[in-house]
């Protein structure tokens, strides 16, 4: 009798205890949302795309090459809305590692969409897949000419509302 209310007690306090931990730890990690099959396809697509043009200076690990290429698994604008990244590769970046060159009309904007895509997702990232169309609509309000820089670009990431597109060309 005695043993059975200790036991009764012990599940009383650890039950809810149970629901605490699950609960806290079900708060602190964000669900990745799976890739569609189109997106994986997207996805593949734009790892070819990324070992043959970008890997160069980024390294295939995106961990960059010094002098040559940004970190891309530490950078903090792979994972920030894709607009960002379709200025990036649009008119390019000059900064503390070197000149990333304008990538504008090499590519269209279904591979832009796919390299993006990998880069969003590879190497741990959890990012969204990047669309055609919202490649395009990035583009077509861009109105500069110039790489972006760090003080733009972080304008950007820190106010939403304020579009780097609207930063006049140098
Ligand atoms: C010729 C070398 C070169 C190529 C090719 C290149 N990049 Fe870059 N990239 C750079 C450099 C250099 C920087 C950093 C510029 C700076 O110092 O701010 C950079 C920066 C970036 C950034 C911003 C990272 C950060 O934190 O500053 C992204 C994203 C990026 N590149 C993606 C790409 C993708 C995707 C491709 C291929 C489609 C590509 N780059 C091709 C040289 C290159």
């Amino acid at each position: 009798m005695c043993s059975t209310t200790f036991t009764a007690r012990v599940l009383a306090t650890a039950i809810p205890l149970c629901w605490c931990v699950a609960l806290l730890t079900a708060s602190a990690t964000t669900p990745v949302i799976p890739l569609t099959p189109a997106q994986q396809r997207q996805f593949e697509s734009g790892r070819m795309l990324f070992d043959m043009t970008c890997a160069a200076c980024h390294g295939f690990d995106g961990q960059g090459r010094e002098g040559l290429g940004a970190n891309l698994v530490t950078s903090k604008y792979v994972q920030a809305p894709p607009a960002v990244l379709v200025r990036i590769l649009t008119n390019g970046k000059q900064g503390s590692v070197g000149v990333m060159p304008a990538l504008m009309g090499q590519f269209s904007d279904s591979q832009f969409a796919n390299v993006l895509t990998y880069v969003r997702r590879a190497w741990g990232h959890t990012a969204s897949a990047v669309t055609t169309g919202e490649v395009l609509r990035s583009r077509q309000s861009i109105v500069r000419t110039g790489p972006w820089t760090d003080r733009e670009l972080s304008a950007f990431l820190t106010d939403k509302r304020r579009d780097p597109a609207s930063v006049p060309p140098r």
